[in-house]
């Protein structure tokens, strides 16, 4: 009778040992808390796909902001819903828009809490696209100049990181060259780098008001078939100044993020998306999976497979476990 010399079990049977040899260990300092800001006042409105999450106006903002820094969560990514829309998002790029304003009441309350400012067209455009319409699909070259105005106005009302989350061709470049232009040279740029065109961004498009009215992204998103596509696209926005790059969604894209990280070697977030909550909240809300085990083994899965910051709509309830908080 052989018996095994090797015995894998031997490091598992006891908690503080199996702590000890942990691979990954998830930690607050990794966590982004998204948030949507809106108009008007006294706004708090439940996003019904993405239960927990809320428009909010400013002031209500702050006080969710408050929420988050007391969760142990450091950063947060913002993304506005404006009062007016038009034809090529130049509403995103005003001193007092909605965006600008949050930052700047975010920063008199809470100046230690970093913030990330989301860039894009499609939250802002009556179309609900990413940039520009020009003969019937968004033109590139013209929204580059959107969105480097957008950066800048950003910028100088307090965003601590610029995300641009369009997919054009050649805008990490553009806006970089914007933010040196305007003595920003300090502020990072987060690229969402290898984007792809996901059916998990449902949830967000009801919370943003931001659905394409007409056709879809697949012109400027990835094809969620392609890996090969996303190096290049990572290759490319390193070459332009991206500071960090990400890949959105995670939990589909697992492989995705393992090659980012493997390959390049950059900081990496992964975009932990709203499709990805909902599903996750909808099968707790039934008691079919155990909601908050099931958080942290997401969570962890996406930091294992090579994320050093992850964006998560679960951001504060993680924290809150991490750090022992009720
Ligand atoms: C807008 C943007 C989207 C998300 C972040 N920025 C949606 C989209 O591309 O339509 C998705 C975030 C999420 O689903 O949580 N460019
Ligand atoms: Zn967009």
């Amino acid at each position: 009778m052989m018996f095994p010399e090797t015995r894998l079990r031997r490091l598992r049977y006891n908690s503080v040992l199996r702590d000890m040899v942990t691979e990954t260990k998830l930690s607050v300092d990794d966590l982004v808390m998204p948030l949507f800001v809106c108009a008007g006042t006294n706004v708090r409105n439940p996003i019904s796909s993405m239960p927990g999450n809320f428009q909010l106006s400013v002031e209500n903002l702050v006080e969710e902001c408050k929420d988050v820094v007391a969760s142990g969560v450091k950063a947060v990514l913002l993304f506005g819903i404006p009062a007016e829309k038009d034809e090529d998002g130049t509403v995103a790029c005003q001193h007092n828009g909605i965006v600008q304003q949050a930052i700047r009441a975010i920063k008199a309350e809470l100046p230690n809490l970093y913030i990330i400012a989301d860039v894009c067209n499609c939250e802002y455009t009556t179309h609900g696209h990413c940039g520009t319409i020009i003969d019937g699909d968004v033109d590139n070259d013209t929204t580059l100049e959107t969105l480097a105005a957008q950066s800048v106005s950003l910028a100088e009302s307090g965003a601590d990181m610029i995300a641009p989350s369009d997919m054009m061709d050649g805008r990490v470049g553009r806006i970089r060259e914007a933010l040196d232009e305007n003595k920003f040279e300090k502020i990072p740029i987060m690229a969402y780098s290898a984007k792809y065109a996901s059916g998990f961004y449902g949830p967000f498009r009801e919370a943003a008001e931001s659905a394409p009215k007409f056709g879809n992204r697949a012109t400027y998103q990835m094809n969620p078939a392609n890996s090969d596509e996303a190096m290049r696209e990572v290759e490319l926005d390193i070459a332009e100044g991206a500071d960090i790059v990400m890949v959105k969604p995670a939990l589909s894209f697992l492989d995705i993020i393992y090659r980012v990280k493997t390959e390049f070697k950059m900081p990496t977030a992964a975009y932990n998306v709203s499709g990805e909550f909902s599903m996750l909240k909808a099968a707790a809300e039934k008691d079919w999976i155990d909601g908050p085990r099931v958080m942290m083994e997401i969570l962890t899965s996406i930091k294992r497979a090579g994320a050093d910051i992850i964006i998560t709509y679960s951001a504060v309830d993680a924290a809150k476990i991490l750090n022992g908080i009720k």
